[in-house]
């Protein structure tokens, strides 16, 4: 379906903000990228443009800035959406430095919607978690699990995002939360993909760059939890797919008569698959050497969880088409370009 409208991604210089906007410019929107480049810089946003052949009107600016927002709705013309995807997002330097990651996730929420409600824009997707549910009583988990206390101040800030949103959408907006579960791979192009700045935290990254020889050996945390294999389990869903789930999610909302609306829909694929199947699968697909070792638990890891994605399946029609194995292929690849 084509279309011409104009949609502000915020953190669209980051790993799932940069697929989105390839999947919203192929479904014929025009993006307004923005990205204060405080855990990024231009790459990505240079690999979107090989993908699309289009110019990015990026701006560079912070969520925070209510200044600058205004300007650019000024400056941009009528928006009709916003996708919020800018976020500090690492668990363990959350636990450090939780001041800083409530100051920039809910600041940066708050000062949005402010801009927003003034500018007249409604429509707003926003990046939650399955991180919102904590260790879950019964999996897969559906979206009416009660949120338990949250493992990190980076999950209280999803936590507390999401019950803005359900408290403010009353007054005019239209709103779904995302709850991502592990995105992981990269675009089949390879000219966008996941660049963690310094050693990374999640497990796909650290693999690539572990088979590149950029890291000496992966560490497995733990293979004694109550699992087939030991290792822990999660949902890993291809970053593409997720891109797409946003564009799903935004004509949803376009199409919707409601004048107010809150939603919340998990986007997982519904299977859970453990680390140490992942580490193989990633040997067996790629035929790289991946030096690995069993070590210690990670503290706040939970140790299963998977999505039950009907929800989102019944209301938009969304499946994922990419398995992880494909995901650990094209994460490969992204890292093989980066190591040239
Ligand atoms: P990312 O770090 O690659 O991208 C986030 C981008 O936001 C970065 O480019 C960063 O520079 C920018 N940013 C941060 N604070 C900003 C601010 N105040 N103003 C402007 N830009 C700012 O992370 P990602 O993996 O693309 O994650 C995107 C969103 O999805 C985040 O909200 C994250 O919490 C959420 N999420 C990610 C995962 C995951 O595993 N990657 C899982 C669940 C949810
Ligand atoms: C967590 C959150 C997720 C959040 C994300 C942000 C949960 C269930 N998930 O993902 O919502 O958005 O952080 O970063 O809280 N692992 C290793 N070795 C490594 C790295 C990871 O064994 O070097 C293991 C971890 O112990 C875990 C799995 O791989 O079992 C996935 O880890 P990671 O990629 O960091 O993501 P989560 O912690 O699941």
């Amino acid at each position: 379906m084509g279309s011409s409208k104009k949609i502000l991604v915020t953190g669209g210089a980051g790993y799932i903000g940069a697929h989105t906007v390839v999947e919203l410019v192929n479904a014929g929107y025009e993006v307004v990228a923005i990205d204060n480049l405080v855990r990024s810089d231009l790459t990505l946003i240079t690999g979107i443009e090989k993908i699309t052949g289009k110019k990015v009107n990026f701006h560079k600016g912070d969520c925070r800035d209510k200044k600058f927002l205004t300007e650019l709705f000024r400056s941009e013309g009528p928006v009709d959406g916003v996708m919020h995807f800018a976020a500090l997002k690492s668990v363990g330097e959350s636990v450090q430095k939780p001041l800083e990651y409530h100051d920039n996730n809910i600041g940066s929420l708050t000062a949005l919607l402010q801009v927003m409600q003034q500018q007249g824009v409604k429509d707003f997707i926003f990046s939650s978690s399955c991180t919102v549910y904590g260790q879950p009583d019964s999996i897969p988990v559906d979206e009416q699990a009660p949120f338990k206390k949250a493992e990190s101040p980076y999950g209280l800030t999803k936590q507390i995002c999401e019950l803005i949103l359900e408290d403010v959408y009353k007054t005019g907006f239209r709103i779904i939360s995302l709850r991502y579960f592990n995105p992981i791979g990269a675009h089949p192009s390879a000219h966008i993909g996941e660049m963690p700045i310094g050693t990374p935290n999640n497990l796909v990254p650290f693999i690539t760059q572990t088979a590149a020889g950029w890291r000496d050996r992966l560490t497995v945390f733990g293979n004694d939890y109550n699992t087939p294999d030991g290792s822990c389990i999660r949902d890993f869903i291809h970053v593409v797919d997720l891109a797409e789930a946003h564009v799903k999610a935004l004509s949803y909302l376009h199409n919707t008569r409601a004048h107010n609306l809150y939603e919340a829909y998990n986007v997982g694929t519904g299977n859970g698959v453990s680390v140490l199947q992942l580490v193989n699968a990633f040997i067996k697909k790629t035929g790289a050497k991946l030096p690995f070792r069993i070590g210690p638990r990670r503290p706040g890891d939970v140790e299963k969880v998977f999505a039950n994605p009907t929800k989102i399946n019944r209301a938009m029609n969304w499946k994922p088409r990419y398995s992880p194995e494909d995901a650990l292929v094209h994460a490969w690849a992204w890292q093989q370009k980066l190591s040239r």
